[in-house]
């Protein structure tokens, strides 16, 4: 989503600032013998997947692993971005410190890991840095005359009215996707095609509610350490759904409840999943201020805009799914997708610019792998390639559970498909046949033209779900590759390798 692209130019024009000689390149862009003739090495890298490194670093990190290459002269610092939630909190930031590590290089610093929001830590970082950079330098270059950091551009948060919130889903059917207009009039937002928009929502009401019975306090109550009363933490501060680990393991000490406690102590997250910070707290007797303290902040949560602003200046668009489900006798919701759905007439967002999810040229083709909610970009694309009468050719392979309640905006797809902008249109709903159709059987039977759009330089779009989806239609890329170039997987992942760093396979995944 662009944080640590963010803080590493931060970084980067600090230095520059500062009169250094400074290069800032995406990870796959470094060849690790470019490694042998630098002096320093400053590295800033998130975590994806489970634990793995971001796709504009993956090929990086197999190169850095592959051979010994002695980096005796060399001096590093890492920071690593990340969210605790996850089991593998900032693992790649911390494999690459031990191999650079293991490889001779010297640590300038030690490794920093910053789970949630990195502004702060990552700024404080980047002095720390300049000022061992300037200490290690026998002379450091003095800075040039007026050189200040060039200050990036900053995506402010702006209070925002949503328009339109209309149901995509059937009615009634199993899972609730909503069409949502946010109004950009005077905001100042000026968005494109492939960016995403975060929602900084507000917890459910009713479930704040719910959480200070259950804790005995009164909304003014105020916490020692905090200067908003609990009521106003609660709601727009804190997280109250996703329960941290601080509470399982609070929780996990004082329940009498002797089945919880040893979940637990053995399988606190998979026995957690589905639960919130109320299914916790209801099983222990707590004090309201040890609650507080375990629980993490409010975060936005991220959306794929799905217009385009040549065709809509004045409004971003998103596709989003509702996130509600029942976890023992409770309803639950998730908390930015119902605050969209029930209550976010009123909102505040912040654009999340995504350089690398960009339409090509508008001669080049592309292919759009968006199966559910994974459509968002790439309506925002065509609708983009209909107003600039793009000549390039446009795929599109689309999917969900039922064509009869999932087709989400399928009169708009066919539309464009019949006017031409849509060159090509292959469909899977998974649930209208005896065996699962996914988008990746679709992509492997039409697998000889697709290879060929690739060899005529297409550009490949994949979004959606992270975990199971963008894994499958990976495979089916590398295994169409390798049918149909005649290749071994050697040479498929080599092809693969030459898309991704030549920005023409990228994925917004989630
Ligand atoms: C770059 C990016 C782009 C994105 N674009 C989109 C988009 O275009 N459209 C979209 O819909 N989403 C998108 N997302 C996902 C989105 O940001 C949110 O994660 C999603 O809407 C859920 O947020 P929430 O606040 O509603 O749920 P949360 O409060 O975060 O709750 C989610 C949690 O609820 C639990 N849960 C969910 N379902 C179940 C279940 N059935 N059973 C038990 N537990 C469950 C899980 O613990 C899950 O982690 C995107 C994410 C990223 C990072
Ligand atoms: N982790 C989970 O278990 C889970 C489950 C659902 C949704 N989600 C999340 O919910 C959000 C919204 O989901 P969404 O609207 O995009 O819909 P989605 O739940 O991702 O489903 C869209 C389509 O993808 C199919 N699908 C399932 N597994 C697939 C695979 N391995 N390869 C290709 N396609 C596959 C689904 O089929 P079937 O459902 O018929 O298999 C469905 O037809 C996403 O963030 C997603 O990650 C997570
Ligand atoms: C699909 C997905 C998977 C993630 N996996 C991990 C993980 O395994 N470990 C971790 O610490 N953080 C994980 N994160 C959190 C990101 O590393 C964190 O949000 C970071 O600030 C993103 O920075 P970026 O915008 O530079 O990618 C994940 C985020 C997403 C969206």
């Amino acid at each position: 989503m662009g944080n640590a692209e963010d803080a590493a130019m931060t970084c980067a024009e600090a230095c520059q600032a500062a009169g250094f000689a400074v290069e800032a390149r995406e990870l796959n862009q470094i060849g690790v013998d470019e490694l042998r003739a630098a002096t320093h090495f400053l590295a800033v890298t998130s975590t994806f997947g489970d634990g793995e490194f971001p796709d504009n670093a993956a090929l990086f990190w197999n190169a850095l692993t592959a051979q010994d290459i002695p980096l005796d002269h060399l001096s590093f610092a890492v920071l690593a971005l990340g969210d605790i939630g996850y089991d593998l909190f900032c693992n790649a930031g911390r494999l690459l410190d031990e191999r650079l590590e293991a490889l001779g290089a010297t640590r300038l610093t030690e490794r920093i890991d910053i789970d949630g929001p990195y502004e702060r830590a990552a700024a404080a970082w980047t002095t720390d840095v300049v000022t061992l950079l300037a200490a290690a330098l026998a002379e450091p270059p003095a800075p040039a005359p007026g050189a200040e950091p060039a200050g990036r551009e900053r995506h402010h948060r702006v209070a925002t009215r949503c328009t339109v919130n209309r149901l995509l889903s059937v009615a009634d059917s199993e899972r609730e996707v909503r069409h949502y207009e946010i109004d950009l009039t005077g905001s100042g937002i000026a968005y494109r095609a492939g960016d995403s928009l975060a929602v900084h929502a507000t917890n459910d009401p009713v479930l704040v509610d719910a959480l200070l019975a259950q804790l005995g306090a009164a909304p003014d109550h105020i916490v020692a350490g905090h200067d908003e009363p609990l009521g106003t933490l609660l709601t727009e501060h804190l997280d109250i759904r996703v329960p941290s680990r601080a509470l399982q393991a609070l929780v996990g000490a004082r329940t009498r409840n002797a089945s919880a406690a040893a979940a637990l102590r053995t399988h606190a997250g998979s026995w957690c999943y589905g639960k919130d910070v109320l299914d916790l707290v209801r099983l222990a007797d707590l004090d309201v201020g040890e609650v507080v303290d375990t629980l993490r902040p409010l975060q936005f949560r991220d959306y794929s805009i799905a217009s385009s602003p040549l065709m809509h200046p004045d409004s971003a668009h998103l596709t989003v799914s509702t996130v509600r489900y029942t976890c023992g006798d409770r309803r639950h919701g998730g908390v930015a997708s119902t605050f969209l759905a029930d209550r976010g007439e009123n909102l505040t967002v912040q654009l999340r610019p995504n350089h690398r999810f960009r339409l090509p040229d508008p001669a080049v083709p592309i292919i759009m792998v968006g199966p559910g909610t994974g459509i968002a970009p790439f309506r925002g694309f065509l609708q983009e390639r209909q107003v600039t009468g793009a000549s390039g050719q446009s795929w599109l392979f689309f999917g969900d559970r039922h064509r009869a309640t999932h087709y989400l905006y399928g009169e708009e797809l066919d539309a464009f498909a019949r006017a031409g902008t849509l060159s090509r249109l292959d469909l899977a709903f998974s649930r209208d046949s005896e065996t699962k159709t996914y988008v990746q059987h679709r992509m492997c039977e039409r697998g000889a033209d697709l290879f060929g759009w690739l060899r005529d330089g297409a550009h490949l779009y994949v979004c959606g779900d992270a975990d199971r989806m963008a894994r499958g239609v990976d495979a089916a890329l590398r295994e169409i590759v390798a049918v149909h170039g005649r290749l071994d997987a050697a040479g498929a992942d080599a092809f693969v390798a030459d898309l991704i760093t030549s920005h023409r396979y990228v994925r917004d995944v989630y």
